[in-house]
């Protein structure tokens, strides 16, 4: 640890929806120090500066690089940073968390491993859904063998219409809702893809779809179905909920195995609040807060990449290379549907 009595020193750059939250759980995590964060927008460094009394504030990543002697860091930038700054972090030979999707190519996400590997320093990608209590219980039933051999999956996660302005020029569909879903197949079927059929709708006109389907097959003859769109209507209960942003994310998994089949669901927490404005079901799961801090697979997330940076031990739960396998998968599944072909990966 950098001169600073056994707490880990952690600088963040990004500070928007999602950057705040991982400021806000850094912040409370005992053993660490918010140390820095950075961001281009002045007022985003004020907010979450003043809110967790951040002493390092920067506006370019490479300055805080340069300010501080810090023991890891987070990126939590826009998709297509990504890369590059991952690099420059990795060329310091700093321990890296990135938020998904690893990167919006696989040559990137292959440049991306390489330096962590030359660096020998711990790299996790933002896979946040492997660390939610449901799934963690899903994998370890499917990992012993209690489904027997796997079938099929079905992956669906739809987003709310009015959030798509934000993201239909900002990254393809499938490198930033799907993949979460790509990660949890290789996690759970632990095998790699073999061949994609996929199929898109761009009913928007924006730069991306705004809707991909795809079908997949794993090495042991898994078939896998994934499905992301965005047309959910303002009028589906909400389970995002915050003071300036809500919408839904309807996400379904459904496992058939030979002996079990399961299914999760994002929109079932039991807890539904009717307002005069919308009905918000709130999901309770992946980073609630309550009690003055935010718990959930967020929290156990970060509190895993701390564990493994001060232990130096590799993660059992997220693999950088199974994130790499990710984009080899999501950039087929983008040339299937634009050539209307199966893309065969092996
Ligand atoms: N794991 C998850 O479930 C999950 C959920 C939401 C977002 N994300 C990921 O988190 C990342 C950020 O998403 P978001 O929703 O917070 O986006 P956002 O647009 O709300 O925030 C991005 C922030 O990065 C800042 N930024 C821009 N250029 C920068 C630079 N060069 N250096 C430092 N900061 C810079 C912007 O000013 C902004 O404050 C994305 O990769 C996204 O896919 C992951």
């Amino acid at each position: 640890m950098a001169d600073s009595g056994g707490v880990l020193r952690i600088g963040l750059a990004g500070l928007g929806r999602f950057g705040a939250l991982h400021a806000s759980v850094l912040a409370d995590l005992p053993g660490v120090e918010l140390a820095a964060v950075c961001d281009p927008d002045p007022s985003r460094v004020a907010e979450v500066g003043d809110r967790h009394k951040v002493a390092g504030r920067y506006g370019a990543l490479e300055q805080m690089l340069d300010g501080e002697h810090l023991d890891a860091v987070f990126l939590v930038t826009p998709e297509d940073l990504h890369a590059a700054q991952a690099k420059q972090v990795l060329a310091r030979k700093l321990p890296l968390f990135l938020e998904k999707p690893m990167a919006t190519s696989h040559t990137e996400g292959e440049e991306i491993l390489a330096a962590a590997q030359a660096a020998g320093v711990h790299l996790q990608i933002g896979f946040v859904v492997r660390f939610d209590l449901q799934h963690a219980l899903l994998r370890s039933e499917i990992a012993n063998g209690d489904f027997g051999p796997l079938i099929s999956l079905r992956v669906k996660r739809n987003c709310s219409r009015a959030w798509f302005p934000t993201y239909g020029n900002r990254a393809h569909t499938m490198y930033e809702t799907s993949i979460h879903d790509i990660d949890l197949l290789l996690w759970l079927i632990g095998q790699p893809c073999e061949s994609v059929y996929a199929l898109e709708r761009n009913v928007s006109s924006m730069r991306y779809p705004d809707g991909c389907w795809a079908l997949l097959r794993f090495a042991d003859e898994t078939v896998a179905m994934i499905e992301t769109s965005w047309f959910v209507p303002s009028g589906a209960p909400a389970n995002v909920v915050t003071p300036d942003w809500h919408g839904t994310i309807d996400a379904v998994l459904e496992v058939v195995g030979v002996e079990r089949t399961a299914s999760i669901s994002l929109l079932e927490t039991g807890l539904a609040i009717w307002r005069p404005d919308l009905t918000a079901q709130p999901e309770t799961n992946l980073w609630p807060e309550a009690f003055g801090s935010i718990g959930g697979a967020l929290r156990q997330e970060d509190r895993h990449f701390v564990e493994c940076v001060r232990n130096g031990t590799r993660s059992t739960i997220a693999s950088a290379e199974d994130a790499l396998a990710g984009l080899r998968i999501a950039e087929a599944i983008v040339q299937s549907a634009e050539e209307r072909r199966e893309i065969r990966l092996r």
